[in-house]
């Protein structure tokens, strides 16, 4: 089986580059064929140490989502098991006719601590799990023979305050390319001027020499636009004067330029040749966009001159219940779903993220906030990043920007989330020297830093140090701290944290307190201590006209973080223990599968202008203690009205209710069951089944309506899958709703049915999940509860294998359901 595979590799490999000039660049994944095993014996790097019975699989990979959950497990990081040692190995064939080439692997990212070898000798590490890295393969590489590559993996114990994910969790490239050639992350693009007529594009190019090879060296380089034309050229001599590498310049010109914009996200294109003696020996592609961006006291944040908000969100990296394995088609639903309630802005808590999440900001119109760290060299947790602060900060910080640059999306970098050193007399000083790396590598973007610790982190320095002043939940405050520090351009760098479960609603509402149930009421009104009701920072923004916007924490749930259910006393004896089974985070605005909870349709009001309207809860209240039910209506109109079995409860206009936050107002100690605020509607009702309806007025006009009934008894199962074709990559992903209904076809809010699926075809399961963040049913099975009415199913493509694949779910008592995908 072993020689079947690397012949195929083998056949490949050498397919390609018969296609290609055998000295221009071949960039292919290095995905597939990977043997996987846990634990160690020391040994595994050496070429003789049998693998045959390892487990195979393909990459991206997270051993972790695998399960199973356990209590002793950290809950803090989503009960899974994350932590230890495991072995990736992968034999593979470099054709001969490569020998006199440069040979390297570029990982996006192995969650952590990873170390490389080749055939025995070590050739690269990095303990960063979130920055990529290439190795250099070629000093121990065996041409036209078998290869032995292998990577340890080794996340430690106390060393995340989230799910991490755990192994090569993100893409692997091999690359073949000419001894002389454009170096990794070479190249820097900029666009300094831009004006209707024209954009100068400035390029610098960073080429390698490995070999001190002598020649005539040229570079050229096109500029094309999206329809294949080329809009601007230039060829420049490349010199070698001391030193394998070198850094061209190059100015260009595109007349007319189509500038990248949230609504017409345009790229252009920059195609690179380097030449030797005439001949072609490299190529590189970099897409780029043509845009400006500016800061400013008076005005917020300015993309091409308008001043745009930013309605944005958090994300840390997990794909929920697909772990944190990079996959390009959850990565791009996750952005779809948050640019429907209007978010034009993320924050990649806190890490660097995935080259495909930038790719995909670029390609669909939303700007990023790169964060490098959420710790410095002071701990957060015992085996955190601290240990590794000294050695690789600064490279793992240039490294990101070098890797992110040409992103027209990023539009700031940060360096770093509530670090410890907020606190600390060197704060401001240490800022200072990771603002400088930055300026360094990229003078175009200001660098920021989400900020807790008011006023310490004002009186240390680390406030002036940086571009821009980010806050974290301090909604009550930018006024003050713009009164005596009127030179700070601020915004909020986190806001809200409010905690809800989706489709559950307490009454009366709890406050910030446990519930047995292990939910949080999702009247969108609990908060933990240091943060706050969405409608404080919305009044807080709308204040404010030079607000640059925030960043809500956040956009989906993701595991690990179950605040407010994390145990009694958070830590004993520097172990975490949680509520059990609680084991993921209630932050989100819509929960881990992507469903909307109640604060999706808040932000939709406040975010967006098609006219829209909202209300919860349920209207399933037959058998409750409770005769009268409070009814939230969230809209973007001027006002709703509300029905209940037809007759009217009364129409209330939005934004009356004037009432404005004071500044020592203490949520968390002040429940209540309504709350009057300008961006919410509510009605208490008494309740009777049937039908609650509202309708939203624009100018007396009706422009939107919403209708919840009261379910009848889970009848039967409809299954809607998001896509109904998907491509035979092998990574495609079709993500199946699944709900529980009654006879009429309603959404049975309550139920909790098990559903089982039987999957034929060309796919298999990659992932199940209902968005309740306190069980521990496995994220990878063909079984599922539903959860207030719903669950998902995810089905993934085989590479290569076209057909029809039939999802068939039953469920004892219920009407089984049957759907098709197409994968072409
Ligand atoms: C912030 C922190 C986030 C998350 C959040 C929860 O203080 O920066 O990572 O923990 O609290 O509210």
């Amino acid at each position: 089986m072993r020689y079947i595979s690397l012949f195929i590799i083998c056949l490949l490999i050498t397919i390609f580059h018969s296609c290609s000039s055998p000295q221009v660049r071949s960039r292919e994944s290095f995905n597939e064929d990977w043997l996987f095993c846990k634990g160690e014996t020391g040994q595994e790097h050496q070429c003789k140490f049998n693998d045959a019975d390892w487990r195979k699989l393909s990459l991206p990979h997270d051993w972790a989502i695998e399960g199973p959950f356990d209590e002793s497990n950290d809950a803090r990081t989503g009960g899974l098991p994350v932590y230890g040692t495991a072995w990736y190995r992968k034999h593979f064939i470099v054709d001969k006719a490569e020998q006199g080439n440069c040979i390297t692997i570029e990982f996006d990212g192995v969650m952590n601590n990873a170390e490389v070898y080749l055939n025995g000798n070590k050739v690269g590490e990095r303990p960063f799990g979130y920055i990529g890295f290439e190795v250099d393969l070629t000093p121990h590489i065996k041409f036209g023979e078998e290869n032995i590559l292998s990577v340890r993996v080794n996340p430690e114990e106390l060393s995340a305050r989230w799910y991490p994910g755990a192994g090569i969790y993100r893409n692997t490239w091999l690359e073949i390319k000419h001894p002389v050639h454009i170096a990794h992350w070479g190249t820097y693009i900029t666009t300094p001027v831009v004006d209707g007529e024209e954009a100068i594009v400035l390029i610098e190019t960073t080429i390698e020499n490995c070999q001190m090879q002598k020649g005539d060296f040229a570079l050229e380089t096109f500029l094309v636009d999206t329809l294949g034309n080329k809009v601007a050229y230039a060829k420049s001599m490349v010199l070698f004067k001391e030193g394998k590498k070198t850094t061209v310049e190059q100015t260009l010109s595109v007349k007319k330029p189509i500038l990248w914009d949230l609504s017409n996200p345009y790229l252009y294109k920059a195609q690179f040749q380097l030449m030797k003696d005439g001949e072609c020996i490299d190529n590189y592609n970099n897409s780029f966009g043509i845009r400006t961006i500016a800061f400013k006291k008076d005005k917020g944040f300015l993309l091409n001159g308008k001043q745009v908000r930013f309605k944005g969100v958090c994300l840390h990296h997990d794909l929920g219940p697909l772990g944190a394995a990079v996959n390009y088609r959850a990565t791009e639903r996750q952005l779809e779903i948050m640019k429907e309630i209007g978010v034009n802005a993320i924050r990649t808590a806190h890490n660097p993220p995935s080259p495909e999440q930038l790719e995909l900001c670029d390609k669909m119109g939303v700007l990023v906030q790169v964060e490098a760290f959420d710790e410095w060299k002071l701990a957060k947790v015992e085996n955190g990043y601290n240990k590794h602060w000294d050695e690789w900060h600064e490279r793992d910080l240039r490294d990101m920007i070098k890797r992110d640059r040409n992103h027209p999306s990023v539009v700031m970098w940060s360096i770093g989330n509530e670090i410890k050193e907020q606190r600390k007399k060197n704060g401001g000083k240490l800022a200072k020297h990771l603002v400088d790396i930055c300026h360094d590598e990229d003078p175009t973007r200001p660098v920021t830093a989400g900020l807790s610790q008011y006023p310490q982190c004002i009186s240390n320095g680390l406030a002036d140090a940086v571009d821009v002043v980010g806050l974290n939940y301090k909604p009550t405050q930018y006024t003050n701290i713009l009164q005596y520090n009127p030179d700070y351009i601020v915004y909020g760098s986190e806001t809200s944290s409010v905690v809800s479960s989706r489709g559950v609603y307490h009454l009366p509402n709890e406050a910030y307190e446990k519930h047995e149930s292990l939910q949080v009421t999702s009247y969108d009104i609990v908060s933990p201590p240091w943060a706050y009701p969405p409608d404080f920072e919305t009044y807080a923004q709308e204040t404010m006209s030079n607000s640059l916007g925030e960043f809500v924490w956040t956009g989906f749930d993701y595991l690990g973080e179950p605040t407010p259910y994390n145990g009694k006393d958070n830590m004993t004896h520097g172990k975490w223990t949680g509520d059990w089974p609680s084991r993921s985070s209630y932050f989100g605005i819509v929960d881990l599968c992507g469903f909307p909870k109640d604060r999706y349709y808040y932000y939709q009001s406040i975010w967006t202008e098609k006219p829209m309207v909202h209300i919860l809860p349920h209207w399933n209240w037959e058998g409750s203690p409770h005769k009268t039910i409070p009814v939230y209506c969230y809209t973007n109109c001027d006002e709703a009205e509300l029905f209940l079995n037809g007759k009217s409860l009364g129409k209330k206009v939005m934004g009356e209710d004037k009432t404005t936050i004071p500044a020592d107002f203490v949520w968390w100690k002040k429940p209540e069951t309504t709350w009057d605020s300008p961006y919410r509607l509510n009605w208490n009702v008494a309740y009777e089944p049937g039908e609650l309806k509202v309708v939203a007025y624009i100018n007396g006009k009706a422009v939107a309506e919403k209708t919840i009934v009261t379910a009848g008894k889970p009848y039967q199962i409809r299954l809607l899958p998001d896509r109904e074709v998907i491509s035979a990559d092998g990574y495609d992903l079709s993500f199946v709703t699944v709900r529980i209904e009654d006879e009429n076809g309603n959404l049975c809010s309550l139920a909790d049915n098990m559903v089982k699926f039987d999957v034929e075809g060309p796919a298999s399961i990659a992932a199940v999940g209902n968005g309740n963040a306190a069980t521990t049913e496995p994220f990878q099975a063909d079984y599922r509860k539903a959860f207030n009415g719903l669950c998902m199913l995810v089905i993934k493509s085989e590479s290569g294998q076209r057909g029809v694949i039939k999802i068939k779910a039953t469920s004892e008592g219920l009407n089984s359901v049957i759907t098709v995908v197409v994968v072409k």
